[in-house]
């Protein structure tokens, strides 16, 4: 059985006073919590103290993103060897907001990928339909095209323990999460694809969902046979509504 993973992308939020009193809280929320994987992303610039904060703890490491290049003149950039030393485990790429801001294409994110599982780091690579190619019925080939750059790549193996999440461009920060229903069915379409490849992996993988999940929605969206967990955005900034997204993904477990 799959292990569910919830996991909290801090995106452009923290402060030094921040990272300790949320990593603080978070502690004490989920101190009694198994049968549930725990990771924070908090910006690249608190890493190493969240990492500190959460010593101890089964809360685990993660970051935002990566360079493709593991040292040299790439000014701004960090790089996987440095996310590995700081303790960071899973990292985000893929995202929709690097997607969209800074232009990053399928390959550019395969080459992140490789280069993290070259690391012994876990991707986790984020994929998903803009409201218009949602509208204009292109969800599948959207998400078919974007794992594809891997796959085709690296191949099926390179998702040997990586994790993916479906996250509806649509649905990200604007309070209007897929529904279970219609997450469900693309989560089985992402796990038929890879299936087709590799039935094992496909098996095992993680696939989360992220969008808009809160306190209110997390309990039926894990309900559905192949949504493992969530990528949560605005609700992982509030220590108690993340601790209830995590609990209800635990019970699914159970
Ligand atoms: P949200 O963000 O939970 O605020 O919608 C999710 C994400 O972007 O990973």
């Amino acid at each position: 059985m799959r292990h569910p993973l919830v996991m909290g992308n801090w995106k452009l939020n923290g402060s030094t006073h921040m990272v300790n009193e949320l990593i603080t809280d978070l502690r004490k929320e989920l101190s009694s919590i198994t049968g549930c994987d725990v990771a924070i992303a908090p910006p690249a610039l608190y890493l190493s103290q969240a990492k500190q904060a959460l010593a101890g703890s089964r809360i685990a490491l993660g970051a935002q993103d990566v360079d493709v290049n593991l040292s040299g003149a790439f000014t701004g950039e960090t790089s996987a060897t440095m996310l590995k030393d700081i303790g960071a485990e899973y990292i985000i790429i893929g995202h929709s907001e690097r997607r969209t801001y800074h232009q990053e294409s399928d390959e550019f994110i395969a080459k992140k990928f490789a280069i993290l599982k070259q690391q012994g780091l876990i991707p986790v690579l984020c994929i998903g339909e803009t409201e218009q190619e949602n509208e204009a019925g292109q969800t599948e080939t959207v998400c078919a095209r974007q794992i594809n750059a891997v796959l085709n790549t690296l191949g099926a193996e390179a998702f040997q323990g990586a994790v993916i999440a479906y996250e509806p461009v649509w649905a990200i920060g604007t309070g209007k999460s897929a529904t279970p229903a219609q997450a469900q069915a693309v989560h089985k379409f992402i796990r038929d694809h890879i299936a087709k490849r590799d039935e094992v992996i496909a098996q095992q993988i993680i696939i989360q969902y992220g969008g808009s999940v809160n306190a209110d929605n997390a309990t039926e969206l894990f309900a559905q046979p192949d949504i493992d967990g969530a990528l949560v955005g605005g609700a992982s900034l509030k220590a108690d509504a993340f601790a209830i997204i995590v609990k209800a993904a635990a019970a699914k477990k159970a």
